[in-house]
């Protein structure tokens, strides 16, 4: 009566798999969240695996803020290899570890035991200064992440990852060494934005 299956099944396809295409032109503000990760992604570090976390609430702009550094050229000369992976709700290591085969190597692995993809990737990587991103993780098992994490260590150091994440407990639970938490877009920018999609970018 109450098609509260209707409504379930709303709220299951919310969640959308983002690329890592964006038109950096029309991302407003975030100065500041942008300068830090390029400063964090370039400078060298001691830490291996580096891993970096971007956290907000839902549609905040996470994405957008990782889209941007991806596209980036002083990133992109900075990195041998940049992967970008869409991981959503289920974190399926098999698909994972796939598009990360299929952007290293180019070509798509028959998917054999997870072991030896991971296998495969740890030889792609090695010698390779990488940068890797999981774009919308909502893992909080670490056993599952860790044959990942020990397998990043594979690459060259000065490697990083980058995570976007709504929880601060993912963050943490997948050892980042650094955590930015993106705030509301002052009024000033989200009025520009709003303006742009509301009204075709007219002031009235
Ligand atoms: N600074 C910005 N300038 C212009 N558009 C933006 C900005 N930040 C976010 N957006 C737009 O808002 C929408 C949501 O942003 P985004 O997907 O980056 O959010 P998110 O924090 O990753 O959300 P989720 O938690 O659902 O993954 C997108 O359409 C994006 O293009
Ligand atoms: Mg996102």
């Amino acid at each position: 009566m109450y098609k509260f299956n209707e409504i379930r099944s709303v709220g299951k396809s919310e969640r959308i798999q983002n690329t890592s295409f964006v038109d950096v032109s029309g991302i407003y503000g975030r100065d500041e969240d942008k300068n830090t990760l390029l400063r964090m992604l370039c400078e060298s570090s001691e830490q291996h695996p580096h891993i970096i976390s971007i956290i907000g609430m839902r549609g905040i702009g996470k994405t957008t803020i990782a889209q941007f550094v991806f596209n980036n050229n002083e990133v992109i000369n900075n990195f041998d290899k940049v992967m970008w992976v869409c991981v959503l709700e289920s974190f399926d290591e098999y698909k994972i570890a796939k598009t990360i085969i299929e952007t290293l190597e180019g070509s798509t692995p028959n998917l054999g035991a997870l072991e030896s993809l991971f296998q495969r990737i740890s030889r792609s990587i090695f010698g390779n200064k990488f940068l890797l991103i999981l774009d919308d993780v909502w893992l909080d098992d670490y056993k599952t992440w860790e044959p990942f994490y020990h397998c990043l260590k594979n690459g060259l150091r000065g490697s990083k990852s980058l995570i976007t994440t709504r929880k601060e407990s993912v963050a943490r639970m997948m050892e980042s060494v650094d955590i930015i938490v993106v705030k509301v877009l002052p009024d000033e920018e989200c009025w520009l934005l709003f303006r742009r999609l509301a009204f075709f970018g007219r002031s009235q």
